[in-house]
């Protein structure tokens, strides 16, 4: 049995994958760049910088640090135009039911989050209080997947790593959790997520009882 649940957001708990691409996607055309459909799997989890270099990866032009600088910006102003819609409803099948039954257990939650968006996401979805602690994407040096994101959001709750189960929807967030010495729960497909210890379809999956005494 575990002692505390890390969610990553985007993709496990928000339903924001798609604005993320419809953003990248937006810049990419300001750009003359194509980005085909299955980019999308491919951006999935990637932090910021890793997400435009793939982009322009697709372009032979070249840009100086500080031009991509200033296109990662304008990719953020697409996305915080686009989060502006988030309501409850963008909460993800069985996300809202599960961090209220944790809430109820008195069951310790953190975030362990790439974005640096995680808290106005979080707001607008209506779940912000249910989070003991947040692993700010902005205090964090090495980017899932490596361990260090998920290994600060179990030191924000005072459990020992070993104590705690996090959920995550990329192989690299996966990974992740794995080298943090977690459980880890991939939510998502088999064959993309197989290192994890526990592969569920969506969070309406996922029961209590099996991972944390009543
Ligand atoms: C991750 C998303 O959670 O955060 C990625 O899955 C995103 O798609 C990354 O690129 C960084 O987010 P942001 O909001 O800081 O640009
Ligand atoms: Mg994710």
């Amino acid at each position: 049995h575990f002692d505390a649940v890390i969610f990553d957001l985007d993709g496990v708990i928000a339903n924001t994958a798609k604005f993320h691409f419809l953003a990248w996607r937006q810049l990419a055309e300001e750009l003359g760049i194509h980005l085909p459909d299955e980019a999308e799997s491919r951006l999935k989890g990637l932090e910021r910088m890793a997400s435009l270099e793939l982009i322009l990866a697709e372009s032979d032009a070249h840009y100086s640090e500080t031009q991509k600088q200033l296109l990662a910006d304008k990719k953020n102003k697409h996305y915080c135009r686009l989060i502006e819609t988030l309501t409850p409803m963008d909460l993800l099948r069985g996300a809202g039911e599960l961090l209220e039954q944790l809430v109820i257990r008195d069951i310790p939650v953190a975030l362990a989050s790439a974005s640096k968006n995680a808290a106005a996401v979080i707001e607008r979805l209506g779940i912000a209080e249910r989070f003991t602690y947040i692993a700010d994407a902005n205090r964090v040096q090495n980017p899932k997947p490596d361990p260090e994101i998920f290994l600060m959001a179990a030191q924000g709750l005072n459990i020992a790593p070993a104590a705690c189960l996090a959920i995550e929807d990329a192989a690299a967030g996966v990974e992740s959790i794995n080298r943090a010495g977690m459980f880890s729960v991939g939510v998502g497909n088999q064959q993309e997520l197989g290192e994890a210890n526990k592969v569920i379809g969506s969070l309406n999956e996922f029961s209590v009882e099996d991972y944390f005494k009543s």
